[in-house]
């Protein structure tokens, strides 16, 4: 499964970049509005900075605003996946940007039948929102396996990334179910790495080495004189 990650914090882009395992990295109009910078400018410095896809997300709501603002948005950059929110005007750009060759990842999934309509439509990416469907009551991951049967049965290729994932076990649950990706804020990515027996091992080791004999240093061998 690949990890992207979900920010628009370029030093947190570079940090985890710097971890080795971000495959890409997802961004929505919160998290741009969060840095405080002109969304486009910083669009083309993420694309430039991450060795993979990059979702941009549209904010137009009608079919023609979302094409025209795709095509501006993905001749940012060759990595540049276009975000279009699950809504019916939504979808009818979708089949238009899927015959042009852009690709979308079609963002705020509630329902297995929305992720059933987006791959129809010829959605590269869809981004089902467990931790917004568990505070509601609905069994994210349940969706996140329907959507993936279905996507099986009928060979579909559009790729399941789980977005508004709160904590590993999200991770581990899209692994076992079988996603293609999981998109993880940096905290999240963080506690991945994360045991407390770990720690306490990782303790132990070092308080026994310290009282492990220092290697005695070899004498220094005297200079050839040429006599
Ligand atoms: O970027 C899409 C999604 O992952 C956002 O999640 O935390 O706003 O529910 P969240």
């Amino acid at each position: 499964m690949k990890l992207f990650l979900d920010t628009a914090d370029m030093s947190q882009i570079r940090e985890a970049i710097r971890w080795g395992i971000v495959d890409g990295v997802t961004t929505n109009p919160a998290l741009v509005s969060r840095t405080g910078r002109p969304a486009e400018e910083l669009y083309a410095e993420i694309c430039a900075t991450v060795p993979g896809p990059v979702s941009l997300e549209c904010v137009s709501m009608d079919a023609d605003g979302i094409v025209a603002e795709a095509r501006r948005l993905a001749a940012i950059s060759g990595n540049a996946v276009i975000k279009v929110p699950a809504m019916r005007e939504g979808l009818v750009a979708v089949k238009r940007l899927a015959e042009e060759g852009i690709k979308t990842n079609v963002t705020l999934i509630c329902s297995t039948m929305q992720a059933f309509l987006a791959a129809k439509v010829g959605a590269t990416y869809v981004s089902p929102f467990v931790g917004r469907l568990d505070l509601m009551g609905q069994e994210g991951m349940e969706t996140i396996r329907q959507i993936k049967t279905i996507y099986d049965n009928y060979r579909f290729t559009t790729e399941i990334i789980v977005a508004s994932a709160r904590h590993p076990k999200h991770v581990l649950e899209s692994a076992l179910a079988g996603a293609h990706i999981c998109t993880i804020p940096i905290d999240v990515m963080e506690l991945l790495y994360q045991h407390p027996m770990t720690d306490v091992g990782i303790q132990q080791f070092l308080a026994a080495w310290a009282k492990v004999p220092q290697e005695r240093k070899p004498a220094p061998v005297a200079p050839a004189t040429g006599a």
